[in-house]
């Protein structure tokens, strides 16, 4: 059945790939960004332009804590699920930025679930993190493993607004589902993550300095992936759940590295430094739950989703 659904976060990188996917099955698209300079906006816009070029839509250039601007979009649409991804990601920003995460976080999520509420939503896809886990070093990591312990402001936020989420759906029956991705990378990625930063070095000529001694495993998720198991949740509509969106198995840093240095030919220097405080060596996902649920499985190895993030970025960057 097609659907109005709102996409916040609509210029992100998970938000775009998301918005395509859904146009291409007919629904009805509202986007919302605010466009903020996190990292470059520019790629923001392009994700607009050219990844989008082809999907109908509307875009609202509005800000997540601005609630008379939220009310007047549900007020002008129907809207009849949100996918909501907007947020203030990255950990280390957090650090020096903390209410960033209280605004866009905190106050941008209540914002989306009272209006949902108000205006009678009839579902919520919450993007949440494997963040929440803070250092719990059980493998594979299951949903019960989350121990509330938090050790970022950007995983407390998150974590909290599965809370908020919940108090919503048990007063006003909200179906709502929460998904927990695992590290997600692809075309049209985040410049502030590893794999998108190796490259930017890689080009720059420089060394890039690798953690953990190199012995360092995690999850990678491709983007096709994660979209998939967004547009399956937003079709089961579940009343609650909250699930890991992961490949499922981990991956070490070192063969990360090794193929973006095969698919650009360029041999990084590399300087091994120890963990840092709070990184685990080893972490992955049980994805059995999204698998039950949702009858999701990621589909997409490392050596597959790094080519397509590669050629991509070559040719993005005219690196070719
Ligand atoms: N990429 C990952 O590996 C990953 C992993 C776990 C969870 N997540 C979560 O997935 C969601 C999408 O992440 P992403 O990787 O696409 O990040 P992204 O930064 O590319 O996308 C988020 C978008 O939200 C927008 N935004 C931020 N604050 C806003 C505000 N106050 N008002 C309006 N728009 C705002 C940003 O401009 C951005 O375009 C986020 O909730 C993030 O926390 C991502």
């Amino acid at each position: 059945m097609k659907k109005t659904i709102l996409i916040t976060g609509g210029a992100g990188f998970i938000g775009a790939h998301l918005a395509k996917r859904l146009g291409q099955d007919g629904h009805e698209l509202i986007l919302l960004d605010n466009f903020n300079d996190y990292y470059d906006p520019g790629l923001k816009e392009a994700r607009i332009s050219k990844l989008l070029k082809d999907t109908p839509h509307t875009l609202y250039r509005a800000d997540l804590s601005d609630l008379p601007a939220l009310e007047a979009i549900f007020e002008k649409h129907q809207i009849d699920h949100i996918a909501h991804q907007g947020a203030q990601a990255g950990v280390r920003y957090s650090i020096d930025n903390p209410f960033a995460y209280g605004e866009s976080n905190l106050m941008g999520t209540l914002h989306i679930l009272e209006l949902a509420r108000r205006h009678g939503v009839k579902g919520i896809s919450m993007a949440s993190s494997s963040s929440v886990y803070g250092d719990a070093t059980n493998i594979p990591i299951q949903e019960s493993d989350c121990e509330d312990k938090p050790i970022s402001l950007y995983a407390a936020t998150k974590r909290a607004t599965e809370h908020m989420a919940h108090a919503y759906h048990h007063l006003y029956d909200i179906p709502i589902t929460c998904l927990r991705y695992f590290t997600v990378y692809g075309p049209w990625g985040r410049p502030d993550m590893a794999y998108f930063k190796f490259m930017d070095l890689a080009y720059a000529g420089k060394g890039i300095e690798v953690y953990g001694q190199g012995e360092m495993e995690r999850d990678f998720t491709y983007i096709d992936d994660i979209v998939d198991g967004i547009v399956l949740s937003i079709e089961k509509n579940h009343p609650w759940a909250v699930m890991n969106l992961g490949r499922g198995h981990a991956e070490p840093l070192m063969d990360m590295i090794k193929l973006i240095e095969g698919y650009t030919d360029i041999t990084f220097e590399k300087t091994y430094l120890d963990m840092q405080p709070g990184d685990v060596r080893e972490t992955w996902a049980d994805t059995s739950l999204a698998k039950e649920l949702l009858g999701w499985e990621s589909k997409t190895s490392l050596t597959e989703g790094l080519k397509s993030f590669v050629a991509w970025y070559k040719d993005y960057y005219h690196k070719n």
